[in-house]
């Protein structure tokens, strides 16, 4: 089947039209409430996680479909040595499109090549969080109109996070973004994200320490939360996880209309009283998170959202 392990697995015009029917499912609940009658997902989570699994879930119930899983490997025979790859090819049988989140960068393309059925990565590693990106990109159109001319701001953990990663790969894509790399030297962004923006003509990036010397040029703050699993080392991750703090104070400088994104979960990154400013986005973007994996899901499995008309693809 047809999988998604990064969104470069689909075309730009593919990405469009999720945006698209995101809206439409927004608007029409009750209309599309059975669009995968008798379909079911798996939902194969080995790393801890709270939106992403239960929006994947909630996305295939208000579709229709019925969901099987586990959240946490040591319930399943993964725990008695069981490969990623037997694993799939046993679900495969059982379901008709699978969401899998993995600790390992490389998990999620490992079992889409051994499942028969699609495979999304709900996050391998510190690798690539495409459907978490379909959520920014959700949030970037409702606040912004559009997903380029932007001044993007990405703030913290850039080595480790997966979030970061997928989202600067999608908007290199669409073009035109200038991308503000804010963290300390030792969690910088990875060459191979890097090579993608410097590959794109129309997208630039500057790398920077200090968040509050760059905020009044940006539209989107990009906040990340310092992966702690990820480190090797408990000493590095206290010396760097509260690095970059966003308050009121430091908000006060920024643009009237600057969006303050987050994938969460947050632990001291952006203070509580940020939630009460109407520059805070992010729990918008878990609302897009569960329109766009409906969107997802429903396309993956060639299931039409009645009355949704498609996008028409753009002149050239
Ligand atoms: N944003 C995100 O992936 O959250 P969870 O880890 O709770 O799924």
């Amino acid at each position: 089947g047809r999988s998604l392990v990064t969104l470069d697995d689909i075309s730009t015009h593919q990405i469009e039209e999720l945006l698209h029917k995101a809206a439409y499912i927004d608007s029409h609940r009750r209309e599309v409430a059975h669009t995968c009658d008798g379909r079911v997902l798996a939902t194969l989570f080995y790393e801890p996680s709270t939106r992403t699994r239960l929006s994947f879930e909630t996305a295939m119930l208000r579709l229709g479909g019925s969901v099987i899983g586990f959240a946490g490997a040591q319930l399943s025979s993964v725990s008695k040595g069981e490969s990623i790859a037997d694993t799939l090819k046993t679900v495969s049988n059982y379901v008709d499109i699978v969401a899998m989140r993995h600790p390992k960068e490389g998990a999620a393309l490992v079992a889409s090549r051994a499942a028969s059925v699609p495979v999304i990565n709900a996050g391998d590693g510190g690798h690539m969080h495409p459907t978490q990106t379909l959520a920014d990109l959700a949030t970037l159109m409702s606040r912004f109109g559009r997903i380029t001319n932007l001044t993007v701001g990405l703030c913290g953990d850039l080595t480790f996070g997966r979030t970061v990663h997928s989202l600067i790969e999608t908007l290199c894509r669409f073009g035109n973004v200038n991308f503000v790399l804010i963290s300390p030297d030792e969690l910088k962004t990875p060459q191979y994200v890097i090579d993608r923006i410097k590959a794109t003509p129309s997208c630039s990036y500057v790398e920077v320490k200090d968040l509050a010397a760059v905020i009044g040029d940006l539209d989107v703050l990009y906040m990340t939360r310092v992966q702690q699993e990820r480190f090797f080392n408990e000493d590095d991750y206290l010396r760097l996880r509260d690095t970059y703090i966003l308050d009121e104070e430091k908000l006060s400088h920024a643009k009237p209309d600057m969006a303050v994104l987050h994938p969460l979960p947050r632990i001291n990154e952006i203070a509580v009283e940020v939630d009460n400013d109407p520059r805070a986005a992010y729990f918008e973007q878990v609302k897009n998170g569960m329109l766009m994996r409906m969107a997802l899901e429903s396309s993956l499995l060639g299931d039409e959202l009645p009355g949704y008309v498609p996008l028409q693809p753009k002149e050239v």
